[in-house]
């Protein structure tokens, strides 16, 4: 296993010499190793590293390492807040090496870079950071943590890209009420699953084993969210969809209440709603005179979000997919959409769909940036332009970014 320079003779598990260049979409930056390109993990632009390769193969567009050995440090490198993460390890954690203002930067860059590249739009980006993680590290902001438990019943991390358990002592991103837990000094069943849920407000926390309540009690939570000065709780069951980072939901709750503006009387769609997160401040802003039309195919999610709007009438709340309910709705001209589809986006059709209904204005919340650039070219080609962006650092030390896009017509 010796360290080369790319002689073409490379396996896996040889170790080369790579100088740095950018970052990429997915927490790695680009190399080139004999005119061939490998994203390298653990590393920062502009750093020369060792690195471990851990996919090559002729046929392979590109190749993949580890840098296990930094000969020359970038200066926003530190050391390492989750060792575990590191080079050969779990996955979920791919930026701890970095500073937190330059991970925000870093985010930033891919985000122009997808915007340019498959949105075809040219703009700058700067990434805000999430209320609280610069004073706590970007440590502890987690409320859902997921679980695997390896063959002796330990619990841990899929390594990346890899279906080996990884033990593990701690989950440093998880909040404070899961880190109590003990789940790690615990045994558990072989091969089984382990969801923790903290919730925002009060509740005690839940662990569900294979979706089950350990303790055999409740299966939901409460969780309490302020957004724009009222307190609201929703119901939330343990396993279905909540926002991750604890300043999530009130954060993106408030910017999409901005984005979409002056809404008393109008007609909304809230789609791929949850639990209702923003269906409830939706339908409080439109008033008594307006409607909501909340769209979300997860029937837990769905038994939620009928539960946290009964006090509100004029929402409707509809169980099933996206694309065929609004096929049935109609969105009729003049409407407000929101959409907060899942990692994948919403895709050709139910972006075409949207646009072709001519809403006053569309607000797209993405966590993906690129699933979110492809969306807005099919916008624009039906006449709807990016008037404005925010991005929010709601997952410090991965390479996630959350964005709040404002779509109207050109
Ligand atoms: C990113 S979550 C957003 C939930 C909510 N806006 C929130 O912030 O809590 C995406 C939601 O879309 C739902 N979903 C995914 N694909 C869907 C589809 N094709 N049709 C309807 N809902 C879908 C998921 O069940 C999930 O609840």
């Amino acid at each position: 296993m010796g360290s080369s320079a790319g002689a073409g003779e490379e396996a896996v598990g040889d170790v080369v010499l790579l100088e740095i260049g950018t970052a990429a979409h997915g927490g790695h930056c680009v190399a080139r190793l004999g005119g061939r390109v490998v994203f390298v993990r653990h590393t920062l632009p502009g750093e020369v590293v060792r690195a471990r390769l851990t996919e090559v193969g002729g046929s392979r567009r590109f190749w993949r390492a580890d840098a296990v050995e930094v000969l020359e440090p970038s200066a926003d490198r530190v050391p390492s807040v989750w060792s575990a993460a590191g080079p050969g390890g779990v996955g979920g954690g791919e930026l701890a090496h970095v500073a937190l203002p330059a991970q925000r930067r870093w985010k930033a860059a891919i985000v122009a870079d997808v915007l340019r590249r498959i949105g075809g739009i040219e703009r700058e980006v700067d990434v805000e950071a999430a209320p609280g993680d610069d004073a706590r590290g970007g440590l502890g902001w987690r409320t859902r943590i997921t679980l695997a438990v390896d063959p002796r019943g330990r619990a841990g991390m899929y390594r990346y890209r890899s279906r080996d358990v990884i033990p593990l002592q701690d989950m440093p991103l998880a909040a404070p009420a899961i880190a109590d837990l003990d789940l790690f000094g615990r045994r558990w069943p072989a091969g089984s699953r382990i969801e923790a849920v903290a919730p925002a407000g009060g509740d005690r926390p839940l662990v569900l084993l294979d979706g089950e309540p350990v303790k055999g009690e409740r299966r939901a939570v409460r969780e309490r969210v302020v957004i724009a000065g009222r307190e609201h709780t929703y119901k939330v069951s343990g396993s279905g969809f909540w926002q991750v980072h604890d300043a999530a939901p009130a954060l993106l709750a408030e910017a999409v209440l901005h984005a979409a503006g002056p809404l008393d009387g109008a007609h909304v769609l809230d789609l791929y709603s949850g639990s209702g997160l923003f269906t409830v401040p939706l339908a409080e802003a439109v008033g008594p005179d307006g409607r909501v039309d909340a769209v979300e195919g997860d029937a837990r999610a769905v038994r939620d979000t009928r539960r946290n709007v009964h006090a509100l009438p004029h929402v409707a709340v509809h169980g099933g997919d996206v694309a065929e309910v609004i096929a049935d709705l109609g969105v009729g001209p003049g409407a407000v959409v929101v959409l907060d589809p899942p990692r994948t986006g919403a895709g050709a059709e139910v972006t075409g769909a949207i646009a072709a209904a001519e809403p006053a204005r569309i607000v797209y919340v993405a966590c993906d940036p690129a699933a979110l650039a492809r969306d807005l070219r099919v916008a624009a080609s039906r006449g709807y332009g990016l008037t404005s962006l925010r991005a929010v650092d709601l997952f410090p030390h991965t390479h996630h970014v959350e964005c709040v896009a404002v779509l109207e017509r050109a």
